[in-house]
């Protein structure tokens, strides 16, 4: 059932209240289907599932749609693998605690990220060096305007640094309604992000498993990154940016120590954190936001920010960074 002029303020983790046009949500193909009957094309759609990677800015003139599709299910099985399908509307890290229980490897290094499973394909989630791309199998999603449920697999989406087609070619056309991952029984564990060595260490741990790496990340995140639900933010609202080698060159030479990471094809990754905080940003509150005092990569809504003067701070540190350094910043979170 529609409802109109509906407050989004529950449901996105920067806490902006901008209202909705319209707002529904949906459980099965069926409640989409009459949803999107009801709807007869009148309203733009918003799809919403955690609303931890979104930046309200403006009211929203479209019917937002809270995806509410459950269920985990085990689809395929060999000596070495297991592959499990989980409803759109699952949250993320419920699924990645369901794996690590049943000590499956893949996805334990993306330990509670926030938001939902159907999400976590769009930009290609990562963390602690996994992408959710490394054990995808393939999605199923409901192409709005001609009504049909397309299955993707791993080559369709396109998966990059936090992209994918769905935020590409394809935006606003598809709703995601399922996604598969591989596990494995038998994982290789990935421990060759810095600090997670540093923390099993910390953590006394002797033999890797999926739980530990899992513990380790959750330990990690903790003490870097806000909990949304006491203090507003959508994790990284930038980037790191890849840049040409003569980029990072020129850079190095002014700032020896500024982190990167060579890529395969000659690019340089560089570290938005260390630029923003090298230019005097973090901690730094404005108004009711603020640059985080412990990651200078996320903004936080002290209380009663809107999302305009998030998004003008943002403006603010792209300037000044590329001011200060020449590099020029994106945003990660999706501005609406
Ligand atoms: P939403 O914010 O609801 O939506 C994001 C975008 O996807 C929107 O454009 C929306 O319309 C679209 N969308 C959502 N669901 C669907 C669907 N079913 N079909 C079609 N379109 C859809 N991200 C990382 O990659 N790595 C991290 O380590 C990380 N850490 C974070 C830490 C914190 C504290 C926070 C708040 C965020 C972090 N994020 C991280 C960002 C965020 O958690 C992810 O991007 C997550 O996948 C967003 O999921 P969501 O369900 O909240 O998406
Ligand atoms: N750094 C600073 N100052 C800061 C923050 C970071 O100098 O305030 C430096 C660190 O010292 C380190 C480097 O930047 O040398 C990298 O920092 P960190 O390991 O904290 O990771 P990040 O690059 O800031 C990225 C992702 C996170 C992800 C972590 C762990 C992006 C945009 N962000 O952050 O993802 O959880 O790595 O893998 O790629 C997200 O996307 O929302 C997100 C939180």
């Amino acid at each position: 059932m529609i409802q109109r002029n509906y407050s989004l303020r529950p449901f996105n983790t920067f806490g902006i209240d901008v209202p909705a046009a319209a707002f529904a949500s949906f459980a099965s193909l069926e409640e989409l289907q009459a949803v999107l009957a009801e709807n007869a094309g009148q309203l733009p759609l918003l799809i919403l599932g955690g609303g931890s990677n979104i930046l309200l800015t403006k009211p929203v003139q479209a019917l937002a749609l809270k995806n509410e599709l459950k269920g985990i299910a085990v689809v395929a099985e060999t000596d070495d693998t297991i592959d499990v399908r989980a409803g759109a509307g699952e949250e993320w890290h419920g699924f990645v605690s369901y794996c690590v229980q049943q000590g499956w490897g893949g996805v334990e290094n993306l330990s509670l990220i926030p938001g939902s499973v159907g999400a976590s394909p769009m930009q290609n989630i990562g963390a602690y060096g996994v992408e959710i791309k490394d054990c995808f199998v393939s999605l199923e999603a409901y192409h709005i305007a001609d009504g049909r449920v397309d299955t993707f697999n791993a080559a369709d989406c396109a998966f990059g640094y936090r992209e994918s087609v769905f935020k590409r070619q394809y935006k606003d056309q598809y709703i995601i309604l399922s996604v598969t991952y591989r596990l494995q029984k038998n994982p290789v564990f990935n421990t060759a992000y810095g600090a997670i060595r540093d923390e099993l260490q910390a953590m006394g741990v002797t033999e890797l498993s999926v739980k530990a790496i899992s513990e380790a990340v959750i330990r990690i995140r903790q003490s870097k990154l806000p909990d949304p639900k006491t203090l507003g933010n959508a994790g990284s609202f930038f980037k790191n940016p890849v840049v040409s080698k003569s980029v990072y060159e020129k850079l190095a030479a002014s700032h020896p120590d500024t982190p990167h990471y060579p890529q395969a094809d000659g690019t340089e990754k560089l570290a938005a954190g260390w630029l923003i905080e090298h230019a005097g940003w973090k901690g730094k509150q404005v108004g009711n936001c603020g640059v985080h005092t412990r990651q200078a990569l996320v903004l936080v809504n002290y209380g009663g920010a809107t999302g305009k003067e998030i998004y003008d701070l943002s403006q603010a540190v792209l300037d000044d960074v590329f001011e200060k350094f020449g590099v020029q910043l994106e945003r990660e979170v999706n501005i609406l």
